[in-house]
């Protein structure tokens, strides 16, 4: 079956952007050798504005699909990218967006636990989880695999990886990449026994 995979950056206190929505704080343009690991393992999760500055024809990879919440989408659509990642798919969580006039960009207003499970019952890819708090929150239950861009930096306080009551679910580390500038790349599974019965 098709993976939920949260694929986001991070501090090392858990927040994922300023608490005014801005994330500038992280590399905006990884280093060399994190954009290296990025071009050669998840290409796809580069916005396809970037892909001619960095020498990508159409990107290949574990995805065809992204899902997102308005606060993630709101940002580029700020700046006039209605279609961020063009080359997927594209779920993006509202209910208060208009539809989106490109045909790869379906705003969804349905309960989005409800809306992965029968996304990952129907055939394709993994499924990549952008972000942000809000939606990772109501979705943690279906998160397969957490990966998790850690930077040396703690923020104080900002938009958690996941917004939600307490609710403790472990993940098994599987890799753990260090890179020259600091970042350091977790990548978890869901572990099994973890989650809560009713799931
Ligand atoms: N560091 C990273 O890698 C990374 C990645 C992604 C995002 N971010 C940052 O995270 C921030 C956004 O995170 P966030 O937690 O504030 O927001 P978010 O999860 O991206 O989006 C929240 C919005 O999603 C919609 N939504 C949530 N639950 C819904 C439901 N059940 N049904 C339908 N729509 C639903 C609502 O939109 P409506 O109000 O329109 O209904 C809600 O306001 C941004 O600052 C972004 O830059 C960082």
């Amino acid at each position: 079956m098709r993976k939920l995979v949260y694929y986001v950056a991070g501090t090392l206190d858990g927040f994922i952007a300023a608490p005014d929505g801005s994330y500038d704080f992280f590399p905006l343009v990884p280093e060399p050798d994190v954009l290296a690991h990025t071009m050669a393992t998840y290409p796809q999760t580069l916005p396809t504005f970037a892909h001619a500055q960095f020498g990508i024809d159409r990107p290949e990879g574990r995805f065809d699909t992204v899902v997102m919440g308005r606060g993630t989408y709101e940002p580029g659509l700020a700046m006039g990218v209605t279609s961020p990642y063009a080359h997927l798919q594209q779920y993006v969580f509202s209910r208060t967006l208009p539809p989106a006039a490109e045909p790869e960009v379906e705003i969804v207003a349905d309960d989005p636990v409800a809306f992965v499970r029968a996304l990952k019952a129907r055939d394709g890819k993994d499924i990549w989880l952008a972000g942000g708090g809000q939606l990772a929150g109501q979705l943690l239950p279906e998160i397969d695999e957490l990966i998790l861009k850690l930077n040396p930096i703690v923020a104080g306080s900002g938009v958690p990886l996941v917004t939600r009551d307490f609710d403790p679910r472990r993940f098994t580390l599987v890799e753990a990449r260090p890179f020259d500038s600091g970042l350091l790349i977790l990548r978890y599974t869901r572990s099994e026994g973890g989650q809560d019965s009713d799931d």
